[in-house]
């Protein structure tokens, strides 16, 4: 059987991949540390479990999601993104919910790139940005995000040749893969850079609620004019521990929202009603338990970074996500090829920075998704090997 041609312009997730190997390993007796997985070790509060199973136990609540009233969701993220962002949408017309926010990133490349039009993707990046845009037939203009620019894509920089045809760009922040963040100026002159342009400002912002050291991450829908050029992507994913309810959210310019819905209306038929039941009660409810769990995280960091630290290892403290993004050591030119060997060596599973684009070579990541002490177990391996 053969498949569309487009299918060969880009590779199947490594994630997956990797897992398979790291599987089979640990079947073979190996202590596997994965270091890999952007998928915490965490879990929704009792609540939001409990209004998940009471909804589920429900007979009424199986048919298609699309015979439930969208409102109560459509005014939680509202309501969520006021009293959190200082951001005032219309529920009706300017939200929508998604099925993980991987749903909205796959979706926004058909909605606003016609075969041949080109897009702005930062590099390096989340891997989705680029295939799916490649399947949606645009066409892929990087924009380095380097060490010396603190991580953030230079406007200055970018040819406006490029700029006048491009019709969107991505921004991440809080960034996966690098954690870098980015400072309210940035989103200030990006927005004036994208109005002169004429290109749509696509923000994905899942990690916004994992924050450490005083600093809370600001939505780009905050910004002056953002909404007349751009949406935003979040999720409940991370925010709330989640990451298996597959529950995201778009929030911003109406005509985007509009096509996305247009779209959505025949590629799914909404999120299970349960999931949404105790998704809004979720977005309503106390989001304490957000500061013990970054308590946590920042434990963690602290514990990966100084132990990079000590080996010598170049990296920066990040303020929010769970990733830490450090250089390689200076003797190596592949990451990949050096994070394989790391992996037969002691066990230990680091994603290669080339893995997210070009620019991301010379680095790797390590994600917080275990316990402190099974990551200065892993820090320990790491340091026995390089010494
Ligand atoms: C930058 C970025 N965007 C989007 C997603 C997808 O999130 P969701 O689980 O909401 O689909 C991820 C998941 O890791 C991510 O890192």
């Amino acid at each position: 059987m053969k498949t569309a041609k487009r299918l060969q312009d880009f590779d199947a997730y490594l994630g997956t991949t990797m897992n398979m190997i790291l599987t089979q390993m640990k079947k073979e007796g190996k202590d596997v540390i994965n270091l890999g997985l952007g998928d915490p070790d965490v879990f929704p509060t009792e609540e939001m479990r409990k209004t998940l199973a009471d909804a589920c136990m429900h007979e009424e609540s199986h048919h298609y999601p699309s015979f439930y009233d969208p409102m109560p969701l459509k005014e939680a993220i509202a309501n969520w993104y006021q009293r959190r962002y200082e951001v005032i949408c219309d529920p009706k017309s300017e939200v929508l919910p998604l099925l993980g926010a991987a749903d909205g990133l796959f979706h926004i490349h058909t909605c606003l790139l016609d075969v041949g039009d080109t897009a702005l993707i930062p590099d390096p990046c989340y891997p989705a940005y680029m295939a799916s845009t490649k399947i949606a037939g645009g066409v892929i203009e990087t924009v380095p995000l380097t060490n010396e620019n603190g991580f953030l894509p230079d406007l200055d920089a970018i040819d406006p040749e490029v700029a006048k045809r491009a019709k969107m760009i991505w921004i991440n922040y809080p960034n996966n893969p690098t954690a870098a963040h980015a400072p309210e100026e940035f989103y200030i002159k990006l927005i004036d850079w994208a109005r002169k342009f004429d290109i749509a400002v696509i923000s994905d912002n899942p990690y916004s609620e994992i924050c450490f050291d005083g600093y809370r991450a600001p939505s780009f829908l905050k910004f002056d004019g953002a909404k007349e050029i751009g949406v935003e992507l979040n999720s409940m994913s991370k925010a709330y521990n989640c990451c298996g309810w597959r529950i995201g959210m778009m929030l911003g310019n109406a005509d985007i929202i509009a096509g996305m819905n247009k779209i959505k209306s025949h590629s799914d038929r909404g999120l299970f009603y349960p999931i949404q039941k105790a998704a809004t009660e979720a977005l309503n409810g106390s989001d304490a338990f957000m500061e013990e769990r970054n308590r946590m995280f920042k434990e963690r960091r602290d514990v990966v970074v100084n132990a990079l630290k000590k080996m010598g290892i170049d990296v920066k403290m990040p303020k929010a996500t769970f990733y830490v993004w450090a250089a390689v050591p200076e003797e190596v030119t592949d990451s990949k090829a050096w994070c394989m060997k790391v992996l037969n060596e002691i066990a230990v599973w680091m994603i290669p920075g080339s893995m997210y684009g070009k620019y991301g070579e010379g680095y790797f990541r390590i994600a917080l998704t275990h316990p402190a002490e099974r990551l200065a177990e892993a820090m320990d391996r790491l340091e026995r090997y390089l010494a």
